[in-house]
Protein backbone atom coordinates (compact mmCIF):
# COMPACT_ATOMS: atom_id res chain seq x y z
CA UNK A 1 0.00 0.00 0.00
CA UNK A 2 1.54 3.43 -0.94
CA UNK A 3 1.58 5.42 2.45
CA UNK A 4 -0.07 9.12 0.17
CA UNK A 5 -3.29 8.98 2.69
CA UNK A 6 -3.66 9.90 6.36
CA UNK A 7 -4.27 6.78 8.87
CA UNK A 8 -7.79 8.07 9.27
CA UNK A 9 -8.55 7.94 5.22
CA UNK A 10 -7.24 4.48 4.74
CA UNK A 11 -7.56 2.91 7.88
CA UNK A 12 -10.43 1.03 9.84
CA UNK A 13 -12.25 2.54 12.90
CA UNK A 14 -13.47 0.58 15.37
CA UNK A 15 -16.05 1.56 18.05
CA UNK A 16 -16.03 0.37 21.48
CA UNK A 17 -18.46 1.32 23.83
CA UNK A 18 -16.59 0.64 27.51
CA UNK A 19 -18.87 -0.51 29.22
CA UNK A 20 -19.57 -3.30 27.26
CA UNK A 21 -16.08 -4.98 25.64
CA UNK A 22 -14.34 -6.64 28.40
CA UNK A 23 -14.66 -6.80 32.25
CA UNK A 24 -11.06 -6.66 33.53
CA UNK A 25 -11.89 -6.50 37.03
CA UNK A 26 -15.31 -8.68 37.56
CA UNK A 27 -17.61 -5.68 38.37
CA UNK A 28 -19.92 -6.56 35.39
CA UNK A 29 -19.08 -3.25 33.46
CA UNK A 30 -16.56 -3.62 30.59
CA UNK A 31 -13.00 -1.11 31.68
CA UNK A 32 -9.93 0.41 30.22
CA UNK A 33 -8.04 -3.04 31.50
CA UNK A 34 -10.31 -5.52 29.92
CA UNK A 35 -10.10 -3.37 26.64
CA UNK A 36 -5.95 -3.95 27.02
CA UNK A 37 -6.66 -7.79 26.77
CA UNK A 38 -8.81 -7.57 24.07
CA UNK A 39 -5.97 -5.56 21.88
CA UNK A 40 -4.68 -8.67 20.43
CA UNK A 41 -8.39 -9.72 18.84
CA UNK A 42 -8.48 -6.12 17.54
CA UNK A 43 -4.91 -6.80 16.19
CA UNK A 44 -5.84 -10.00 14.46
CA UNK A 45 -8.98 -8.31 13.03
CA UNK A 46 -6.61 -5.89 11.52
CA UNK A 47 -8.47 -2.51 12.79
CA UNK A 48 -6.28 0.59 12.13
CA UNK A 49 -8.20 2.76 15.57
CA UNK A 50 -10.37 2.10 18.12
CA UNK A 51 -13.22 4.84 19.49
CA UNK A 52 -13.97 4.06 22.76
CA UNK A 53 -17.08 6.02 23.88
CA UNK A 54 -16.22 8.18 26.56
CA UNK A 55 -14.37 7.06 29.88
CA UNK A 56 -14.62 10.57 31.88
CA UNK A 57 -15.84 10.68 35.60
CA UNK A 58 -19.73 10.45 35.14
CA UNK A 59 -22.28 10.49 37.58
CA UNK A 60 -23.34 7.97 34.65
CA UNK A 61 -26.96 9.72 34.05
CA UNK A 62 -26.36 9.18 30.19
CA UNK A 63 -23.59 6.33 30.45
CA UNK A 64 -20.92 8.50 30.51
CA UNK A 65 -22.17 11.54 28.13
CA UNK A 66 -22.72 13.63 30.96
CA UNK A 67 -18.89 14.60 32.08
CA UNK A 68 -18.04 15.73 35.85
CA UNK A 69 -14.40 16.15 34.92
CA UNK A 70 -12.46 16.09 31.21
CA UNK A 71 -9.43 15.45 32.37
CA UNK A 72 -9.79 12.22 34.53
CA UNK A 73 -10.77 8.79 34.35
CA UNK A 74 -14.24 7.47 36.05
CA UNK A 75 -12.87 4.55 38.16
CA UNK A 76 -15.13 2.51 36.96
CA UNK A 77 -13.25 1.88 34.01
CA UNK A 78 -9.56 2.81 35.76
CA UNK A 79 -7.05 5.07 36.24
CA UNK A 80 -5.07 7.60 33.78
CA UNK A 81 -2.26 5.42 34.37
CA UNK A 82 -4.21 2.40 32.89
CA UNK A 83 -5.34 4.99 30.40
CA UNK A 84 -1.52 5.45 29.40
CA UNK A 85 -0.94 1.93 29.44
CA UNK A 86 -3.40 1.13 26.81
CA UNK A 87 -2.30 4.09 24.82
CA UNK A 88 0.85 2.45 24.82
CA UNK A 89 -0.12 -0.84 24.06
CA UNK A 90 -2.64 0.13 21.31
CA UNK A 91 -0.01 2.57 19.87
CA UNK A 92 2.83 -0.46 20.23
CA UNK A 93 0.52 -2.72 17.50
CA UNK A 94 0.93 0.29 15.41
CA UNK A 95 -3.25 1.21 16.43
CA UNK A 96 -4.82 4.45 16.90
CA UNK A 97 -6.70 5.69 19.57
CA UNK A 98 -9.65 7.94 19.18
CA UNK A 99 -11.36 9.90 22.61
CA UNK A 100 -14.97 10.34 22.51
CA UNK A 101 -15.22 14.16 23.51
CA UNK A 102 -18.41 15.80 24.83
CA UNK A 103 -18.35 19.46 24.60
CA UNK A 104 -21.40 20.29 24.17
CA UNK A 105 -23.03 20.11 27.85
CA UNK A 106 -21.54 19.13 30.43
CA UNK A 107 -22.88 16.98 33.82
CA UNK A 108 -25.07 18.98 36.14
CA UNK A 109 -22.34 17.43 38.66
CA UNK A 110 -19.44 19.02 36.75
CA UNK A 111 -17.68 22.46 39.35
CA UNK A 112 -18.58 24.13 36.21
CA UNK A 113 -22.42 24.02 36.62
CA UNK A 114 -22.56 24.18 40.56
CA UNK A 115 -20.44 27.80 40.21
CA UNK A 116 -22.50 28.52 37.50
CA UNK A 117 -26.31 27.68 39.15
CA UNK A 118 -25.25 29.45 42.54
CA UNK A 119 -25.80 33.12 41.30
CA UNK A 120 -26.29 35.13 38.78
CA UNK A 121 -23.12 37.48 39.18
CA UNK A 122 -20.56 34.65 39.38
CA UNK A 123 -17.80 34.07 37.79
CA UNK A 124 -19.43 31.27 35.73
CA UNK A 125 -22.44 32.74 35.59
CA UNK A 126 -22.65 32.40 31.65
CA UNK A 127 -20.68 29.37 30.89
CA UNK A 128 -24.15 27.76 30.32
CA UNK A 129 -27.44 28.42 28.55
CA UNK A 130 -29.55 30.39 31.52
CA UNK A 131 -32.57 32.90 30.27
CA UNK A 132 -35.44 34.76 32.16
CA UNK A 133 -39.07 33.26 32.13
CA UNK A 134 -41.35 33.73 29.09
CA UNK A 135 -43.70 36.13 30.41
CA UNK A 136 -46.22 33.56 31.91
CA UNK A 137 -43.55 32.07 33.61
CA UNK A 138 -42.78 29.15 31.76
CA UNK A 139 -39.76 28.05 29.68
CA UNK A 140 -38.27 31.05 27.20
CA UNK A 141 -38.99 29.32 23.97
CA UNK A 142 -40.77 26.05 22.88
CA UNK A 143 -37.13 24.14 22.24
CA UNK A 144 -37.32 20.23 23.03
CA UNK A 145 -34.91 18.20 24.59
CA UNK A 146 -33.93 14.89 22.60
CA UNK A 147 -34.98 12.47 25.44
CA UNK A 148 -38.21 14.08 25.61
CA UNK A 149 -40.21 17.38 27.25
CA UNK A 150 -38.59 20.88 27.23
CA UNK A 151 -35.38 21.20 26.47
CA UNK A 152 -36.03 24.04 29.73
CA UNK A 153 -35.24 23.28 33.41
CA UNK A 154 -36.17 26.37 36.06
CA UNK A 155 -33.42 26.50 38.87
CA UNK A 156 -34.75 28.52 41.73
CA UNK A 157 -31.82 29.80 42.71
CA UNK A 158 -31.51 31.84 39.73
CA UNK A 159 -35.16 32.15 39.26
CA UNK A 160 -33.99 31.70 35.63
CA UNK A 161 -33.93 28.78 33.04
CA UNK A 162 -31.24 26.62 31.60
CA UNK A 163 -31.23 24.71 28.27
CA UNK A 164 -30.35 21.49 28.06
CA UNK A 165 -30.35 19.54 24.81
CA UNK A 166 -30.23 16.33 26.47
CA UNK A 167 -31.00 15.44 30.01
CA UNK A 168 -31.45 18.21 32.68
CA UNK A 169 -28.35 16.85 34.13
CA UNK A 170 -26.64 17.55 31.06
CA UNK A 171 -26.76 21.17 30.96
CA UNK A 172 -25.65 22.79 27.57
CA UNK A 173 -22.23 24.68 28.22
CA UNK A 174 -22.49 28.17 26.14
CA UNK A 175 -19.89 28.11 23.34
CA UNK A 176 -20.00 31.46 22.39
CA UNK A 177 -18.26 32.88 25.72
CA UNK A 178 -14.88 32.69 24.76
CA UNK A 179 -13.79 31.50 28.32
CA UNK A 180 -16.03 28.09 27.59
CA UNK A 181 -13.86 27.76 24.58
CA UNK A 182 -10.63 27.74 26.30
CA UNK A 183 -11.08 25.84 29.07
CA UNK A 184 -12.96 23.11 26.41
CA UNK A 185 -9.66 23.67 24.29
CA UNK A 186 -7.42 23.23 27.40
CA UNK A 187 -9.34 19.73 28.25
CA UNK A 188 -8.44 19.07 24.46
CA UNK A 189 -4.75 19.86 24.79
CA UNK A 190 -4.74 17.52 27.83
CA UNK A 191 -5.21 14.49 25.85
CA UNK A 192 -3.25 15.41 22.67
CA UNK A 193 -0.45 16.01 25.02
CA UNK A 194 -0.81 12.43 26.13
CA UNK A 195 -0.68 10.71 22.82
CA UNK A 196 -4.63 10.29 21.49
CA UNK A 197 -4.81 10.27 18.14
CA UNK A 198 -7.93 12.42 17.58
CA UNK A 199 -11.33 12.97 19.06
CA UNK A 200 -15.10 11.68 18.15
CA UNK A 201 -16.66 14.94 18.96
CA UNK A 202 -20.32 14.45 20.33
CA UNK A 203 -23.03 16.32 18.69
CA UNK A 204 -20.69 18.88 17.43
CA UNK A 205 -23.65 20.57 15.13
CA UNK A 206 -25.19 21.43 18.46
CA UNK A 207 -22.61 23.42 19.83
CA UNK A 208 -23.75 26.95 18.78
CA UNK A 209 -27.88 27.96 19.46
CA UNK A 210 -29.87 30.97 18.09
CA UNK A 211 -28.52 34.40 19.26
CA UNK A 212 -32.03 35.33 19.25
CA UNK A 213 -33.51 32.30 20.67
CA UNK A 214 -36.62 31.70 17.98
CA UNK A 215 -38.94 29.32 18.84
CA UNK A 216 -38.00 26.09 16.23
CA UNK A 217 -40.88 25.24 14.11
CA UNK A 218 -43.58 22.28 13.60
CA UNK A 219 -41.88 19.40 11.83
CA UNK A 220 -44.88 18.53 9.14
CA UNK A 221 -43.48 14.54 8.82
CA UNK A 222 -44.35 14.24 12.82
CA UNK A 223 -46.00 11.16 13.98
CA UNK A 224 -46.22 9.94 17.77
CA UNK A 225 -44.35 6.88 17.26
CA UNK A 226 -41.12 9.16 16.53
CA UNK A 227 -41.03 10.38 19.52
CA UNK A 228 -42.51 13.92 21.44
CA UNK A 229 -38.81 15.58 20.66
CA UNK A 230 -39.37 15.21 16.99
CA UNK A 231 -42.51 16.98 17.05
CA UNK A 232 -40.83 20.36 16.13
CA UNK A 233 -37.56 21.17 13.61
CA UNK A 234 -34.25 21.60 15.57
CA UNK A 235 -33.84 25.10 13.12
CA UNK A 236 -32.73 27.17 15.74
CA UNK A 237 -31.26 25.00 18.14
CA UNK A 238 -28.78 23.19 16.17
CA UNK A 239 -26.82 23.69 12.95
CA UNK A 240 -26.33 27.29 13.25
CA UNK A 241 -23.74 29.06 11.31
CA UNK A 242 -21.41 29.95 13.85
CA UNK A 243 -20.94 26.65 14.69
CA UNK A 244 -18.05 26.47 11.86
CA UNK A 245 -16.31 29.28 13.80
CA UNK A 246 -15.83 27.27 17.55
CA UNK A 247 -15.09 24.07 14.99
CA UNK A 248 -12.29 26.34 12.89
CA UNK A 249 -10.61 26.75 16.29
CA UNK A 250 -11.02 23.16 17.79
CA UNK A 251 -9.16 22.51 14.17
CA UNK A 252 -6.24 25.03 14.68
CA UNK A 253 -5.30 22.97 17.87
CA UNK A 254 -5.10 19.39 16.05
CA UNK A 255 -2.78 21.15 13.34
CA UNK A 256 -0.68 22.05 16.12
CA UNK A 257 -0.25 18.25 16.38
CA UNK A 258 1.10 15.47 13.55
CA UNK A 259 -1.51 13.11 12.41
CA UNK A 260 -4.39 14.00 14.90
CA UNK A 261 -7.80 13.99 13.50
CA UNK A 262 -11.27 14.96 14.65
CA UNK A 263 -14.53 13.17 13.58
CA UNK A 264 -17.78 15.01 14.41
CA UNK A 265 -20.80 13.28 15.03
CA UNK A 266 -23.63 15.05 13.04
CA UNK A 267 -26.47 14.09 12.02
CA UNK A 268 -27.96 16.09 9.01
CA UNK A 269 -29.31 15.72 5.28
CA UNK A 270 -25.89 15.29 2.75
CA UNK A 271 -26.44 18.73 1.86
CA UNK A 272 -26.09 20.46 5.47
CA UNK A 273 -23.35 17.94 6.55
CA UNK A 274 -20.83 18.43 3.84
CA UNK A 275 -20.31 21.10 5.13
CA UNK A 276 -19.01 20.62 8.31
CA UNK A 277 -15.83 19.57 6.01
CA UNK A 278 -15.53 23.24 6.48
CA UNK A 279 -13.85 25.68 3.74
CA UNK A 280 -10.08 25.30 3.22
CA UNK A 281 -8.89 22.98 5.98
CA UNK A 282 -10.82 24.66 9.05
CA UNK A 283 -13.57 21.75 9.86
CA UNK A 284 -13.40 18.35 10.89
CA UNK A 285 -11.83 16.11 9.26
CA UNK A 286 -14.83 13.59 8.78
CA UNK A 287 -18.29 14.34 9.60
CA UNK A 288 -19.79 10.78 10.10
CA UNK A 289 -21.90 9.18 7.39
CA UNK A 290 -25.04 8.14 8.95
CA UNK A 291 -27.17 7.32 5.99
CA UNK A 292 -26.52 4.22 5.53
CA UNK A 293 -28.16 3.92 9.13
CA UNK A 294 -30.70 6.23 8.81
CA UNK A 295 -32.29 4.92 5.35
CA UNK A 296 -34.30 1.92 4.54
CA UNK A 297 -32.12 -1.40 3.23
CA UNK A 298 -33.34 -0.52 -0.23
CA UNK A 299 -30.54 -0.67 -3.17
CA UNK A 300 -32.37 2.20 -5.25
CA UNK A 301 -31.81 4.00 -2.60
CA UNK A 302 -28.52 2.78 -1.18
CA UNK A 303 -27.41 3.27 -4.93
CA UNK A 304 -28.36 6.91 -5.26
CA UNK A 305 -27.72 8.27 -1.38
CA UNK A 306 -23.74 6.78 -2.46
CA UNK A 307 -24.14 8.81 -5.42
CA UNK A 308 -25.68 12.00 -4.35
CA UNK A 309 -22.83 11.71 -1.15
CA UNK A 310 -19.94 11.30 -4.24
CA UNK A 311 -21.13 14.87 -5.71
CA UNK A 312 -22.11 16.50 -2.87
CA UNK A 313 -18.37 15.86 -1.00
CA UNK A 314 -16.16 19.39 -1.26
CA UNK A 315 -12.78 18.70 -3.29
CA UNK A 316 -11.05 17.89 -0.07
CA UNK A 317 -13.90 15.93 1.72
CA UNK A 318 -12.86 12.96 2.22
CA UNK A 319 -15.51 10.28 2.72
CA UNK A 320 -16.99 7.82 5.11
CA UNK A 321 -19.22 5.62 6.14
CA UNK A 322 -21.22 4.08 9.49
CA UNK A 323 -23.79 1.06 9.65
CA UNK A 324 -24.11 1.19 13.38
CA UNK A 325 -23.31 2.80 16.84
CA UNK A 326 -24.04 2.73 20.39
CA UNK A 327 -27.49 5.02 19.36
CA UNK A 328 -28.92 2.80 16.92
CA UNK A 329 -30.21 -0.64 16.25
CA UNK A 330 -27.71 -3.27 15.03
CA UNK A 331 -27.00 -3.57 11.44
CA UNK A 332 -27.87 -7.70 11.99
CA UNK A 333 -31.54 -6.43 13.37
CA UNK A 334 -31.93 -3.96 10.86
CA UNK A 335 -31.49 -6.04 7.84
CA UNK A 336 -31.85 -9.62 8.98
CA UNK A 337 -29.27 -11.65 9.76
CA UNK A 338 -29.19 -13.21 5.95
CA UNK A 339 -27.93 -9.63 5.12
CA UNK A 340 -24.86 -9.12 7.20
CA UNK A 341 -23.02 -9.90 4.76
CA UNK A 342 -23.65 -8.23 2.20
CA UNK A 343 -23.86 -5.25 4.72
CA UNK A 344 -20.45 -5.66 5.68
CA UNK A 345 -19.03 -5.75 1.73
CA UNK A 346 -20.82 -2.93 1.42
CA UNK A 347 -19.05 -0.79 4.59
CA UNK A 348 -15.40 -2.34 3.23
CA UNK A 349 -15.64 -1.48 -0.07
CA UNK A 350 -17.55 1.63 -0.68
CA UNK A 351 -15.06 4.55 -1.05
CA UNK A 352 -14.43 5.71 2.53
CA UNK A 353 -13.03 5.41 6.15
CA UNK A 354 -15.51 2.75 7.49
CA UNK A 355 -16.41 2.24 11.08
CA UNK A 356 -17.20 -0.06 12.81
CA UNK A 357 -19.41 -1.10 15.72
CA UNK A 358 -18.21 -3.39 18.33
CA UNK A 359 -19.67 -7.02 17.92
CA UNK A 360 -21.42 -6.36 14.33
CA UNK A 361 -18.39 -8.41 13.05
CA UNK A 362 -20.02 -11.18 14.52
CA UNK A 363 -23.60 -10.41 13.52
CA UNK A 364 -24.43 -9.60 17.23
CA UNK A 365 -28.65 -8.83 17.21
CA UNK A 366 -30.50 -6.29 19.38
CA UNK A 367 -31.07 -8.19 22.44
CA UNK A 368 -34.61 -7.67 24.33
CA UNK A 369 -34.80 -5.55 27.20
CA UNK A 370 -37.59 -6.07 29.58
CA UNK A 371 -39.22 -2.71 31.71
CA UNK A 372 -37.07 -4.14 34.84
CA UNK A 373 -34.23 -3.88 32.85
CA UNK A 374 -34.40 -0.71 30.87
CA UNK A 375 -31.02 1.00 31.88
CA UNK A 376 -30.99 3.85 29.25
CA UNK A 377 -32.51 6.96 30.13
CA UNK A 378 -34.35 7.69 26.74
CA UNK A 379 -35.92 4.44 27.13
CA UNK A 380 -37.31 5.57 30.87
CA UNK A 381 -38.22 9.14 29.28
CA UNK A 382 -40.52 7.82 26.30
CA UNK A 383 -40.82 4.32 27.19
CA UNK A 384 -42.47 1.33 24.34
CA UNK A 385 -41.72 3.40 21.14
CA UNK A 386 -38.32 1.44 20.20
CA UNK A 387 -35.84 4.26 20.63
CA UNK A 388 -33.72 2.46 23.87
CA UNK A 389 -30.36 1.95 22.94
CA UNK A 390 -29.73 -0.78 25.53
CA UNK A 391 -30.78 -3.51 23.10
CA UNK A 392 -27.49 -2.58 20.77
CA UNK A 393 -25.40 -1.92 23.84
CA UNK A 394 -25.38 -5.87 25.41
CA UNK A 395 -21.88 -7.26 26.32
CA UNK A 396 -19.53 -8.60 23.34
CA UNK A 397 -19.71 -12.06 22.89
CA UNK A 398 -16.28 -13.71 23.07
CA UNK A 399 -16.87 -17.36 23.72
CA UNK A 400 -19.36 -19.56 25.18
CA UNK A 401 -18.09 -19.32 28.85
CA UNK A 402 -20.42 -18.07 31.37
CA UNK A 403 -21.43 -14.23 30.45
CA UNK A 404 -19.33 -14.93 27.10
CA UNK A 405 -16.34 -14.49 28.79
CA UNK A 406 -16.99 -10.75 28.87
CA UNK A 407 -17.31 -10.98 32.82
CA UNK A 408 -17.29 -13.20 36.03
CA UNK A 409 -19.76 -10.94 37.45
CA UNK A 410 -23.92 -10.41 36.31
CA UNK A 411 -23.29 -8.30 33.25
CA UNK A 412 -24.97 -4.46 33.72
CA UNK A 413 -27.13 -5.38 30.97
CA UNK A 414 -28.08 -9.09 29.91
CA UNK A 415 -26.34 -11.22 27.78
CA UNK A 416 -27.67 -12.20 24.05
CA UNK A 417 -29.64 -15.67 24.13
CA UNK A 418 -27.73 -16.53 21.25
CA UNK A 419 -23.81 -15.97 22.79
CA UNK A 420 -22.98 -19.60 22.89
CA UNK A 421 -23.19 -20.24 19.12
CA UNK A 422 -22.11 -16.47 18.52
CA UNK A 423 -19.32 -15.37 19.16
CA UNK A 424 -15.38 -14.93 18.66
CA UNK A 425 -13.99 -18.52 19.89
CA UNK A 426 -16.64 -19.91 17.32
CA UNK A 427 -16.23 -17.85 14.47
CA UNK A 428 -12.45 -17.28 14.57
CA UNK A 429 -12.33 -21.58 14.20
CA UNK A 430 -15.20 -21.18 11.15
CA UNK A 431 -13.27 -20.16 8.38
CA UNK A 432 -17.03 -19.37 6.69
CA UNK A 433 -17.99 -16.86 9.42
CA UNK A 434 -18.86 -13.50 9.45
CA UNK A 435 -16.17 -12.35 11.81
CA UNK A 436 -13.76 -14.30 8.74
CA UNK A 437 -15.03 -12.22 6.31
CA UNK A 438 -15.07 -8.92 8.44
CA UNK A 439 -11.27 -10.07 8.71
CA UNK A 440 -10.20 -10.53 5.34
CA UNK A 441 -12.24 -6.92 3.68
CA UNK A 442 -10.84 -5.06 6.50
CA UNK A 443 -7.59 -7.16 5.14
CA UNK A 444 -8.08 -7.01 1.18
CA UNK A 445 -7.98 -2.58 2.41
CA UNK A 446 -4.62 -2.88 3.08
CA UNK A 447 -3.62 -5.08 0.00
CA UNK A 448 -5.37 -3.22 -2.69
CA UNK A 449 -5.23 0.44 -2.81
CA UNK A 450 -8.06 0.71 -4.91
CA UNK A 451 -10.04 -0.40 -1.81
CA UNK A 452 -8.25 1.95 0.27
CA UNK A 453 -7.64 4.80 -1.85
CA UNK A 454 -9.29 4.33 -4.91
CA UNK A 455 -11.92 6.09 -7.04
CA UNK A 456 -15.52 5.15 -7.23
CA UNK A 457 -17.86 4.87 -9.89
CA UNK A 458 -21.25 3.28 -9.87
CA UNK A 459 -21.49 0.42 -12.21
CA UNK A 460 -24.70 -0.51 -13.51
CA UNK A 461 -25.93 -4.48 -12.99
CA UNK A 462 -29.90 -4.28 -12.10
CA UNK A 463 -32.47 -2.77 -10.27
CA UNK A 464 -31.83 -5.59 -7.19
CA UNK A 465 -27.92 -4.58 -7.60
CA UNK A 466 -25.32 -2.27 -5.83
CA UNK A 467 -22.74 -2.34 -8.56
CA UNK A 468 -19.80 -0.09 -8.54
CA UNK A 469 -15.88 0.15 -9.77
CA UNK A 470 -13.24 1.00 -7.19
CA UNK A 471 -9.92 2.09 -9.15
CA UNK A 472 -6.66 2.77 -8.53
CA UNK A 473 -3.68 3.39 -11.21
CA UNK A 474 -3.52 -0.36 -12.47
CA UNK A 475 -5.85 -1.62 -10.62
CA UNK A 476 -9.55 -1.81 -10.78
CA UNK A 477 -11.73 -3.84 -8.62
CA UNK A 478 -15.65 -4.36 -9.55
CA UNK A 479 -17.76 -4.96 -6.26
CA UNK A 480 -21.40 -6.28 -7.14
CA UNK A 481 -24.19 -6.66 -4.08
CA UNK A 482 -27.45 -8.61 -5.01
CA UNK A 483 -30.19 -7.55 -2.36
CA UNK A 484 -32.60 -9.92 -3.44
CA UNK A 485 -33.06 -13.32 -1.94
CA UNK A 486 -33.34 -14.67 -5.70
CA UNK A 487 -30.22 -15.67 -7.95
CA UNK A 488 -28.95 -13.11 -10.14
CA UNK A 489 -27.44 -13.29 -13.51
CA UNK A 490 -25.10 -10.49 -14.30
CA UNK A 491 -24.17 -9.57 -17.68
CA UNK A 492 -21.17 -8.27 -17.81
CA UNK A 493 -21.06 -8.39 -21.54
CA UNK A 494 -17.27 -7.41 -23.15
CA UNK A 495 -17.44 -4.96 -20.35
CA UNK A 496 -15.38 -6.83 -17.91
CA UNK A 497 -13.80 -10.02 -17.17
CA UNK A 498 -11.15 -11.38 -14.61
CA UNK A 499 -11.47 -13.25 -11.31
CA UNK A 500 -13.36 -13.07 -7.95
CA UNK A 501 -10.97 -11.93 -5.18
CA UNK A 502 -13.90 -12.36 -2.39
CA UNK A 503 -17.24 -13.39 -2.30
CA UNK A 504 -19.52 -12.62 0.89
CA UNK A 505 -19.68 -16.58 1.08
CA UNK A 506 -16.16 -17.24 1.39
CA UNK A 507 -16.24 -20.07 -1.44
CA UNK A 508 -15.67 -18.63 -4.35
CA UNK A 509 -12.05 -16.91 -4.56
CA UNK A 510 -9.93 -17.21 -7.22
CA UNK A 511 -13.31 -18.09 -9.45
CA UNK A 512 -12.93 -17.07 -13.26
CA UNK A 513 -15.17 -14.36 -14.27
CA UNK A 514 -16.36 -13.82 -17.84
CA UNK A 515 -19.74 -12.17 -19.93
CA UNK A 516 -21.86 -13.34 -16.98
CA UNK A 517 -22.30 -13.72 -13.17
CA UNK A 518 -24.17 -15.58 -11.03
CA UNK A 519 -25.12 -14.57 -7.70
CA UNK A 520 -26.77 -16.01 -5.06
CA UNK A 521 -29.38 -14.42 -2.98
CA UNK A 522 -28.01 -11.62 -0.76
CA UNK A 523 -24.36 -12.84 -2.00
CA UNK A 524 -21.73 -9.74 -2.56
CA UNK A 525 -18.55 -10.21 -4.98
CA UNK A 526 -15.43 -8.47 -5.65
CA UNK A 527 -14.11 -9.08 -8.91
CA UNK A 528 -10.11 -8.18 -9.72
CA UNK A 529 -10.67 -6.76 -13.67
CA UNK A 530 -7.77 -8.04 -15.94
CA UNK A 531 -9.19 -7.01 -18.90
CA UNK A 532 -10.74 -3.75 -20.79
C1 LIG B 1 -24.73 11.50 21.28
C2 LIG B 1 -24.27 10.23 21.90
O1 LIG B 1 -23.85 9.36 20.89
C3 LIG B 1 -25.40 9.68 22.70
O2 LIG B 1 -25.14 8.39 23.17
C4 LIG B 1 -25.68 10.63 23.82
O3 LIG B 1 -26.80 10.20 24.55
C5 LIG B 1 -25.95 12.04 23.29
N1 LIG B 1 -24.99 12.43 22.31
C6 LIG B 1 -25.89 13.04 24.40
O4 LIG B 1 -24.55 13.23 24.77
Amino acid sequence: MLKKHQWWQEGVVYQIYPRSFQDGNGDGVGDLAGIRQRLDYLAWLGVDAIWISPIYPSPMADFGYDVSNYTDIHPLFGTLDDFDALLAEAHARGMRLILDFVPNHTSDQHPWFAESRASRDNPKHDWYIWRDPAPDGGPPNNWLSSFGGSGWQYDATRGQYYYHAFLKEQPDLNWRNPAVQDAMLDAMRFWLDRGVDGFRIDVIWHLIKDEDFRHNPDNPEYEAHMGEHRRLLSTYNTDRPEVHDVIARMRELLDHYPDRMMVGEIYLPVERLVTYYGTGAGGVHLPFNFQLIGMAWDPVLIRAAIDQYEAALPPHGWPNWVLGNHDNHRIASRVGAAQTRLAAMLLLTLRGTPTLYYGDELGMADVPISPQQVQDPLEKNMPGLGLGRDPARSPMQWDDSVNAGFSTAEPWLPMAADYRDVNVRAQARDPHSLLHLYRKLIHLRDDWDALAIGRYRGFSAGAQLVGYLREHENERLLVLLNFDTAQQVVDLGDLLCGEILLSTSLKREGEPVAQTLLLDGFEGVIVRASCN
